[in-house]
């Protein structure tokens, strides 16, 4: 199962995924870079900036989400840090405009732990969940203009199913689809128990180890926030942003997703603008899986902005992010 997709259901906190391995990729960011930002751009409820701050006392953070709820909680946990860390609300897709708002210069780090919190899962007003009835929403951001039962309520038969095929990985999409598109004409699904009942009788119940309706449920979250089209932005402001030597890490949980950041550093790597530090991504180990079921497809991937002497640019000294 997608960690993204494993609802653990019990109310307990976020834990941050893979947190030795993020800690060490960041231990290369030198003292004297102690006036420069790391920007953790999933700041979440902070779990990996309260322990980039607690492990390097000289790094700063700009920490931001696009989700209010979270950057709240994040403030909170965070406090003892004082001045060390800001907290900013933002998407992928405007993060050079909230680094430049915020004058933090170059960033010296980025971290992108992309998806969905379980706190987002847990809370189940958020509509993330086929496993507590809630509103049919799933927006990270609130005001966004389209919760998922928009897009329930009104795609066409096929492009649900494309849609369910293509961000879902849902094999039976046709299915599914049809099955929707009939029951949705009687009365319009608003929230997510019927719809996951919908989904799961028009499988005929079963699925294995995992919920029928997970893969139908990831990729309606998927469209509603417009996830493929976030992650191509991260990449390219990272690429755009960070400061020579800059560490980007990002963490996926869906093999999609890792696979668009493989190639995007791959790519990245053989033009010299980045170096792969290592080349393969990082995965928990047994215990962290035993210990938080989500981190078991979590893939970590480091890599190091190549000086712009190498690459044969000329870095603008305290430069902002274009
Ligand atoms: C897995 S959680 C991060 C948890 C965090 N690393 C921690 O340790 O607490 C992912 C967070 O990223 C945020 N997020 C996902 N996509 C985003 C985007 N495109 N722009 C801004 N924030 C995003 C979500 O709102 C969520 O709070």
């Amino acid at each position: 199962m997608d960690a993204e997709t494993a609802e653990r259901g019990d109310g307990s906190v976020h834990i941050p995924v893979l947190s030795a391995q993020v800690a060490a990729a960041f231990g290369c960011i030198p003292e004297r870079a102690r006036t420069s930002y790391v920007v953790d751009a999933t700041v979440g409820l902070g779990g990996h900036t309260e322990l980039l701050l607690a492990t390097y006392p000289w790094l700063n953070i700009l920490g931001v989400d696009q989700d209010p709820e979270a950057l709240e909680r994040a403030r909170t946990r965070l406090e003892r840090f004082g001045s060390r860390v800001r907290l900013c609300r933002g998407r992928f897709s405007e993060l050079a405009r909230v680094m430049r708002q915020q004058q933090i210069g170059m960033p010296i780090g980025m971290l992108f732990d992309i998806g969905v919190s379980s706190m987002q899962l847990d809370v189940a007003e958020r509509g993330f969940s086929f496993q507590h009835d809630g509103p049919l929403d799933m927006r990270m951001d609130p005001s966004r203009d389209r919760p998922a039962s928009d897009i329930v309520n009104q795609w066409d038969e096929s492009d649900l199913a494309d849609l369910f095929f293509h961000e879902g990985g849902e094999k039976q999409s046709r299915k599914i689809a049809r099955a929707l598109v009939e029951a949705r004409a009687r009365a319009p699904f608003m929230r997510t128990a019927p719809l996951a009942d919908l989904v799961a009788r028009a499988l005929g119940g079963g699925g294995g180890r995992i919920h029928p309706a997970t893969r139908v449920f990831q990729a309606l979250r998927r469209a509603v926030n417009e996830e493929g089209e976030e992650l191509l932005a991260a990449l390219h402001t990272a690429d755009h942003c960070l400061a020579d030597g800059g560490v980007l890490a990002v963490i996926s949980f869906h093999s999609g997703e890792d696979g668009e950041v493989k190639r995007f550093l791959n790519a990245a790597a053989r033009d010299g603008r980045f170096k792969l530090t290592p080349r393969k991504p990082l995965e928990a180990d047994q215990a962290e899986c035993r210990a938080n079921p989500r981190a078991r497809s979590a893939k970590l991937r480091v890599a190091e902005r190549v000086r712009s002497e190498v690459r044969g640019e000329t870095e603008i000294e305290g430069g902002e992010c274009e």
